[in-house]
C-alpha cells in the first residue's frame, strides 16, 4: 500500500526543506523527496540543494578564505600589519569548505527528525491524479499526498557547443573544487556568480579574463552602482572584463581551452587554464510527470503560479527557483513558509517588491526595490540621496571606505522606493532598507531614527536625510 501523506515536498533545497519545517510545525504530516546527485557518506543524497551544496554556502566560504588571503597581501600592510612568506593552501580551504557543508547538508536531516519530516530519497514524479489526491512515484515507490509542494529548483545553463565536465570547463559545480589556482582562468557571463567565483580564483592569484554577452555590465543594478563596480573590479582589482562579446567556437588543447570570440566585429582569441561558464540557470522540469498530470509549465520550463505559488491544479504548489521571479534562496525559503502555511489554513504572504539582491564581491553590492533607471522608464517622480562612506569613521577603521548608499524616495510621498548599496558589509546593511519599505517608510522616517556611532549604517542615515538635502557630515 502507498504511504500518504498530507504533504509531500519534491526537492530538499532552501524551498522545499524550508516548506517541509514548517508543515510539520503546524502537525502536518510531511514528507519530502530528495535526488541530490552528491551522496552523503551514508550514500544517502544530500539536503540543502543547490544552495547548501553547490551554490550560497560553499561560495561564501571561499570567498571569506579568498579574501583574507588577500587581505593578508594587499589589505593589512595600512594597518602596520606584515607578513612575509604568507601561503594558501587549496587543500585546506576546501576541506574547511566541504566541512562546512558537510555539517549544514547534515543538520538538515537533525531538523527534519526533530520536526517530524519524513525524508523519502530518490526522484520524485507525479503518476495520477487519485488516492489522497495526488499519487506520485519516489525512487520506485508509491507515495500518495493530499497537497503536494513542488521544490525541485534550477541547474546551471549550457551554451551549445560547450559541453561541461567539471573540470577544465566547469559550471558552478567544478568552479568551488579547483584543486590548484589556475595561471589564466576563462569565465563566460559576468553576472553573479561570473563575478563572485571570478573574485574568489583573482584574490588567490589567477589572471581572471570575463567575456559577457551583453554591452553593459550588471544591467539589472542602479546605474550608479554598476559605474562604480566597474571601476573597482577592473581599474583597482584588476578583472579583465570584456563586454559585447559573441562567443564561437571553444577547443579543447593540451594548455586548456581557447576561446574563439567576436568583439566590436573583430574576431578575437582567448587561451585559458580552465573555463567556467556561468550564463543563468534553468528552472528543473525533467522528469517531473507534469505532462502526466496536466502541470502547467512555461516555453522557459517554469511552472506556472499565482501570487501565492498555486500551480493550475488544485492543492499543487510551486516554490523557489523552479517558479518566476528571482533565483535566490531567501526568496525560495519564504515561499516555502508561505505555502506550508496556506496548506494549514493559515494567511501566507511574500512580497517579491521588497526582496533583497547581494554580490558577495569585495565591495559587496545590495540593493532592494526600484533602481533610478526603472523609475524613469515609468515615470515615477523621485528624489535621491547619495552618500558615500569616505567620510564614515567606522569605514576608516576598517580600512575600506570604498562605495556609498543611494536611497530613492518618492517625491510626492516621500516613501522609499529604492536602496542600493556598494560598500564593505553591503550584505548586512540592506536589511534596514528591507524593514523600511516592507513598512512602508519614508526616507524622513530612517532620517529620524537613531543609528549607533560609529558604525556603517551612519550612512543609510545621512543618504535618508541627503533626500532632503540635509545631510550632516557630507
Ligand atoms: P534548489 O536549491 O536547486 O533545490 C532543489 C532540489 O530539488 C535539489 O536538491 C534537487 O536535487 C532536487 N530535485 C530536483 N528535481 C527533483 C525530483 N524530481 N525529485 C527529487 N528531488 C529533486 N542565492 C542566494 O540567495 N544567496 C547566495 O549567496 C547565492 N549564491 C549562489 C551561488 C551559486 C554558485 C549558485 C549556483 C546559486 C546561488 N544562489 C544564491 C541561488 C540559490 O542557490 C537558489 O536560489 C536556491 O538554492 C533555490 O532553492 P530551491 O529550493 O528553489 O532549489
Ligand atoms: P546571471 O543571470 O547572474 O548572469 C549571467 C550572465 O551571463 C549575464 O550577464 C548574461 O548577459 C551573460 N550571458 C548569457 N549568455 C551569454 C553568452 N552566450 N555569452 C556571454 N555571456 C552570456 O547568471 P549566473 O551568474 O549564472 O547566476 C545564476 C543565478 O544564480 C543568479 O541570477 C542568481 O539568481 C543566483 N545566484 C545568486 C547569488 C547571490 O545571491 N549572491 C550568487 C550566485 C548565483
Amino acid at each position: 500500500m502507498a504511504k500518504t501523506f498530507d504533504v509531500v515536498v519534491i526537492g530538499g533545497g532552501p524551498g522545499g526543506y524550508v516548506a517541509a519545517i514548517r508543515a510539520g510545525q503546524l502537525g502536518l504530516s510531511v514528507a519530502c523527496a530528495e535526488s541530490e546527485p552528491y551522496a552523503d557518506p551514508k550514500g544517502e543524497p544530500r539536503l540543502g540543494g543547490t544552495c547548501l551544496n553547490v551554490g550560497c554556502i560553499p561560495s561564501k566560504a571561499l570567498l571569506q578564505s579568498s579574501e583574507n588571503y588577500h587581505l593578508l597581501h594587499d589589505g593589512f600592510a595600512q594597518h602596520g600589519i606584515s607578513v612575509t612568506d604568507a601561503k594558501i593552501d587549496i587543500a585546506t580551504m576546501l576541506g574547511r569548505k566541504n566541512k562546512i557543508v558537510g555539517q549544514f547538508t547534515s543538520g538538515i536531516k537533525g531538523l527534519f527528525k526533530k520536526y517530524k519530516v519524513t525524508f523519502l530519497p530518490g526522484h520524485g514524479r507525479f503518476v495520477a491524479a487519485g488516492g489522497a489526491g495526488w499519487q506520485l512515484d519516489v525512487g520506485g515507490e508509491a507515495v500518495e499526498a493530499k497537497h503536494v509542494i513542488v521544490a525541485t529548483g534550477s541547474r546551471a545553463r549550457t551554451l551549445p557547443g560547450l559541453p561541461v565536465d567539471n573540470d577544465v570547463i566547469s559550471d558552478n559545480v567544478g568552479a568551488l573544487d579547483f584543486a590548484s589556482v589556475p595561471k589564466r582562468l576563462g569565465i563566460i557571463g559576468s553576472g553573479v556568480i561570473g563575478l563572485e567565483l571570478g573574485s574568489v580564483w583573482k584574490r588567490l592569484g589567477a589572471e581572471v579574463v570575463i567575456l559577457e554577452a551583453l554591452p553593459t555590465f550588471l544591467g539589472a543594478c542602479d546605474e550608479a552602482v554598476a559605474k562604480e563596480a566597474w571601476r573597482v573590479f577592473t581599474k583597482k582589482q584588476g578583472l579583465d572584463i570584456r563586454l559585447g562579446c559573441k562567443i564561437g567556437t571553444v577547443l579543447r588543447s593540451a594548455a586548456g581551452v581557447t576561446v574563439a570570440y567576436e568583439q566590436d566585429g573583430k574576431a578575437e582569441t582567448l587561451e585559458v587554464e580552465r573555463l567556467i561558464v556561468s550564463v543563468g540557470r534553468v528552472p528543473n522540469t525533467d522528469g517531473l510527470g507534469a505532462e502526466a498530470v496536466g502541470l502547467k509549465v512555461d516555453a522557459r520550463g517554469f511552472i506556472e503560479v499565482d501570487a501565492h505559488c498555486r500551480t493550475t491544479l488544485p492543492d499543487v504548489y510551486a516554490v523557489g527557483d523552479v517558479v518566476r521571479g528571482p533565483m535566490l534562496a531567501h526568496k525560495a525559503m519564504e515561499e516555502g513558509v508561505m505555502v506550508a502555511e496556506i496548506i494549514a489554513g493559515q494567511a501566507g504572504h511574500v512580497n517579491l517588491d521588497t526582496v533583497p539582491w547581494v554580490i558577495y564581491t569585495s565591495p559587496e553590492i545590495a540593493w532592494v526595490g526600484k533602481t533610478e533607471q526603472q523609475l524613469k522608464a515609468e515615470g515615477v517622480s523621485y528624489r535621491t540621496g547619495q552618500i558615500p562612506f569616505l567620510a564614515n569613521g567606522r569605514a576608516m577603521g576598517l580600512g575600506d571606505t570604498t562605495g556609498f548608499v543611494k536611497m530613492l524616495a518618492d517625491a510626492a510621498t516621500d516613501r522609499i522606493l529604492g536602496v542600493h548599496i556598494i560598500a564593505a558589509h553591503a550584505s548586512e546593511l540592506i536589511s534596514e532598507a528591507v524593514v523600511a519599505m516592507e513598512f512602508s517608510a519614508s526616507s524622513e522616517d530612517l532620517a529620524r531614527i537613531v543609528h549607533a556611532h560609529p558604525t556603517l549604517s551612519e550612512v543609510m542615515h545621512e543618504a535618508a536625510l541627503a533626500v532632503d538635502k540635509r545631510s550632516l557630515h557630507f
